[in-house]
């Protein structure tokens, strides 16, 4: 499927949001980074009218602002963020999730964030070969015994040479039969067309996993810049049958963002920015764009699979880390340190 039909001239009628301000929204949903000197934040994200339908926070364990809504009202996608101990070889993970259970069906988790990254650039640094034998541990049987239904590791680029061995070694773990997953997970900060062309390659990649971009934006831009690209990348993740969810980066206050102030969604103190706003399905509007894309030829697909040398790697690498030193951190409590 290509991502863009080769027509310049597209005019599509969306709304930037399926929810009307009484509806959940089943793609939409929340990067919790929760600051413990404005817990009372955390309900802004959940009240009466909010269409976000599901949330992830780095860790293992619901927020408990959270706690009390059901799983079908706003679902807690647990993550396994990296290992957690020395040698990976315990069943922790497993072991909280089944735990969790018994309170709540999990439906999905989201596994290893920037297994490929060092921790110094906020990933969780992990050789492919250890995390597979940690995969075989904790996330195989949640998927195999309990029905979850299990993203593969979100690394930083599908095709740097880690997801492959990772595949590899699993197999290799499970006797030869190949470790299954049910969707894949990815970040993306940039510009729409890099948007546009970091779902491509996941696509191309992994063909007919659906994608969930566990955090998106565009950092470090002036407000109209980061506005336009929150109203395209919007529309164009709302419209894509191969995104299922996606999540705004993010939910905290403009003085603590260090992804740059205009992509928060709260301000200096604590109301809806205008893209917090629109995030939470106020002032929805019905859209007319008319011109797309006039990148298509800059855009993987599955006909048009990315070679990886069109754009500099390390250029875009080097960008998701010093985003990522910032993410990263958020499993310490630290992101949004001022
Ligand atoms: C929306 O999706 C349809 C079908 O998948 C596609 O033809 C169209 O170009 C898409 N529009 C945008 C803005 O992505
Ligand atoms: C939900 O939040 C919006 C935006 O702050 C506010 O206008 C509305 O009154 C809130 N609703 C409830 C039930 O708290
Ligand atoms: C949950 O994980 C922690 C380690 O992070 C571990 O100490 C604890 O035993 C686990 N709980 C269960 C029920 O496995
Ligand atoms: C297993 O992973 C290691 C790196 O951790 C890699 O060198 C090796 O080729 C992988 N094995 C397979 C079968 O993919
Ligand atoms: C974004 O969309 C809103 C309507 O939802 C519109 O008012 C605003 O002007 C748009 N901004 C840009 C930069 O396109
Ligand atoms: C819509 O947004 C404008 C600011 O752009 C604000 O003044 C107005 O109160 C909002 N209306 C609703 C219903 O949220």
């Amino acid at each position: 499927m290509r991502l863009l039909t080769t027509a310049t001239i597209l005019s599509l009628f969306l709304s930037s949001s399926s929810a009307q301000t009484t509806g959940k929204n089943p793609k939409r949903g929340l990067v919790s980074t929760p600051n413990p000197d404005f817990a009372r934040d955390d309900p802004k994200w959940t009240n009466n009218s909010s269409p976000l339908s599901w949330y992830h926070n780095f860790d293992r364990i619901p927020l408990p602002a959270y706690d009390k809504f059901p799983q079908s009202e706003f679902e807690y996608v647990p993550t396994m963020w990296g290992m957690y101990s020395d040698k990976g070889d315990d069943t922790y993970f497993l072991g909280n999730i089944t735990q969790l259970s018994k309170s709540r069906k999990i439906f999905h988790v989201l596994t290893f964030n920037l297994p490929d990254l060092l921790f110094e650039h906020g990933g969780s640094q992990m050789e492919p070969k250890v995390a597979a034998k940690v995969w075989i541990k904790n996330i195989l049987p949640l998927r195999e015994e309990h029905g979850v239904k299990v993203a593969l590791p979100t690394v930083s680029d599908p095709r740097n040479g880690w997801l492959d061995p990772f595949l590899g070694n699993c197999t290799a773990l499970n006797k030869g039969k190949e470790c299954e997953y049910d969707f894949v997970s990815m970040h993306s900060f940039g510009k729409f067309e890099h948007l546009k062309e970091n779902i491509g390659k996941w696509e191309s990649k992994f063909p007919g996993k659906p994608i969930w971009v566990t955090e998106v934006g565009y950092n470090d831009q002036d407000l109209f810049t980061t506005q336009d690209f929150y109203n395209k990348s919007i529309e164009y993740m709302e419209n894509s049958t191969i995104v299922e969810r996606y999540a705004w980066f993010g939910a905290f206050r403009s003085e603590l963002s260090n992804v740059g102030p205009n992509m928060a969604m709260l301000d200096k103190v604590g109301d809806f920015t205008q893209i917090g706003a629109w995030y939470m399905g106020q002032n929805m509007t019905v859209k007319t764009i008319d011109k797309v894309n006039s990148a298509n030829a800059d855009v993987c697909t599955l006909e048009n699979p990315c070679g990886g040398s069109k754009k500099s790697a390390g250029v875009k690498v080097m960008d998701e880390q010093r985003i990522w030193v910032a993410a990263g951190a958020t499993l310490f409590g630290m992101l949004l340190l001022a």
